[in-house]
């Protein structure tokens, strides 16, 4: 069984300037190409989990084999939370918010500017390394929230059953070639290359 680092599905520079073409580079070949490489290593090491979907593997990870259980909720979750990430961005431009999504926010936020922050303020308020993401609970309702490391929704006992909308990266190798220590300059300038597109279709707006 091997999992493989998807192509991005836009060019190496396509949001420039808001994320640097050096860093999109480094980050998809380097950093995802790595956490796709540990976590084929480490599920080699027991190949009855071949053929399992990422998902299952990630969800279910208290009954891997305690050996691999740590590589393969870093690893995997890196690999998941990329794969993610790369689709919920797009070329500065190219998508806007739709008026369901933008009910939707307006409704559980108070507002377009009222969600955003929210949103920075988890990617800032998140200690170390992480992700911020924008999460639909079971209920319909809209939530901010952080996760650690390469956790994500599908490892967090009262979020499994959340649908993540966004997500954003905040691991220094995101942003600091561009941004060094500014993380709160870095988010403000993803909202510029949101693929909102994918985000209501992930939300059903
Ligand atoms: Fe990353």
């Amino acid at each position: 069984m091997s999992f493989k680092l998807s192509e991005l599905p836009y060019a190496y520079n396509a949001l420039e300037p808001f994320i640097d073409e050096k860093t999109m580079r480094i980050h998809h070949t380097a950093h995802h190409q790595t956490y796709v490489n540990n976590l084929n290593a480490a599920l080699a090491k027991h190949p009855e989990n071949e053929g399992r979907e990422l998902d299952d593997i990630l969800s279910n990870l208290d009954k891997l084999p305690a050996d691999i259980q740590a590589p393969v909720r870093n690893n995997g979750g890196g690999h998941y939370n990329h794969d993610f990430f790369w689709k919920v961005l797009a070329p500065a431009g190219s998508t806007k918010i739709s008026p369901k999504l933008e009910e939707a926010l307006v409704k559980n936020f108070g507002s377009v500017d009222a969600f955003k922050e929210a949103f920075e303020k988890a990617a800032l308020g998140r200690f170390g390394s992480g992700w911020a993401w924008l999460v639909k609970k079971a209920d319909g309702s809209l939530k901010v929230n952080s996760t650690p490391n390469q956790d994500n929704y599908l490892m967090c006992a009262d979020c499994t059953s959340d649908t993540p909308l966004l997500g954003l990266d905040v691991w220094e190798h995101a942003y600091y070639l561009k941004y060094q220590n500014k993380r709160g300059e870095y988010a403000k300038a993803f909202w510029n290359v949101v693929n909102w597109d994918k985000v209501a279709e992930l939300g059903g707006y």
